[in-house]
């Protein structure tokens, strides 16, 4: 048996990624505790790891959707100082285009992909920050930074705003010993799509990788010091030109003077 290296949290752990991360770390030597709405799919999944690693598991039914069910996950990450990792990786989508899907479907995932997942990161962000330790991982999505691949708008909406609120606090942790790690996965063969109304069946065979391979590659990156991995981009060279054209308007995003282009309509007399 490994060392031990702490407990890791994690959520959509009953199923696909989360229970994939769930192996993995705790074959790195984690304890764990898992959280997912379906308690008889949790217990699965810890029973085996259980049996496989020795590790202490325990299971967390919650709905991240429901404010209740939140405020204690939260709880739980502030008062349990074993707790050294956290994987925010529970997330929904929706089968039908943004302005034909159902509002209150679209609040719904905002609630679990966005909310809890910035709910869950603050209870720990404080606590890591305190100690001068500590690891979150994010998974946001490829459609943060590709839209275009059609998948619901609002979905899309929500992995950007991973992305955006990972950015902003792996600047504000950067010297206090604390690692954030975002991560894209592109499309990713799991019961997402099924559940999301797109059956994996639809998606073209060669963009389609397994979850093990990704959460590994994901894991390696968190190795490497990445602090934004996206799995199935070749060369890390791509992203660092993206972001240097982003930076690269960052002095003029702000001015006194709108641009020339923007001249004042004339009034027609
Ligand atoms: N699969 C892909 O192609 C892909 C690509 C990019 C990013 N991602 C992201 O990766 C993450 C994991 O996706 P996945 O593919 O592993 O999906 P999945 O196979 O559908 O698993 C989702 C997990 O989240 C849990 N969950 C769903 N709603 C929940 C809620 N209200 N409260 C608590 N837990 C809830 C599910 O368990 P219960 O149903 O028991 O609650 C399950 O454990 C998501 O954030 C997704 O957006 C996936």
């Amino acid at each position: 048996m490994n060392e031990v290296k702490g407990t890791a949290l994690i959520t959509g752990a009953s199923a696909g990624i989360g229970a994939i991360y769930a192996d993995r770390l705790a074959r790195q030597g984690h304890d764990l505790i898992l959280v997912a709405r379906t308690a008889a799919k949790l217990d699965q999944v810890a029973g085996a790891i259980r049996e496989a690693t020795g590790r202490n598991v325990d299971t967390l039914p919650a709905d991240l959707s429901n404010p209740g069910d939140l405020r204690l996950i939260e709880a739980r990450l502030i008062n349990d100082r074993r707790i050294t990792m956290l994987v925010n990786n529970a997330g929904i989508g929706a089968p039908v285009p943004t302005w034909q899907a159902d509002v209150d479907q679209m609040e719904t995932m905002i609630d679990i992909n966005a909310i809890a997942l910035a709910r869950l990161t603050y209870a720990i962000a404080q606590r890591f920050a305190a100690a001068g330790q500590g690891t979150i991982i994010n998974i946001a999505s490829t459609v943060a930074i590709a839209p275009e691949f059609l998948l619901n708008g609002v979905y899309g909406a929500t992995k950007a705003f991973v992305l955006a609120l990972t950015a902003s606090l792996q600047a504000e942790l950067a010297d206090k010993g604390v690692r954030i790690q975002v991560v894209l996965p592109g499309a990713t063969a799991t019961e997402f799509w099924d559940t999301s109304g797109v059956p994996l069946s639809g998606i073209p065979a060669e963009i389609v990788m397994s979850a093990d391979a990704m959460v590994d590659a994901a894991l390696a990156g968190l190795a490497l010091g990445e602090t934004v991995t996206i799995p199935a981009l070749p060369d890390t060279e791509a992203w660092h030109a993206f972001e240097a054209a982003r930076i690269a308007m960052v002095p003029n995003l702000s001015l006194t003077e709108p641009a020339a282009r923007y001249r004042p309509v004339p009034v027609s007399a």
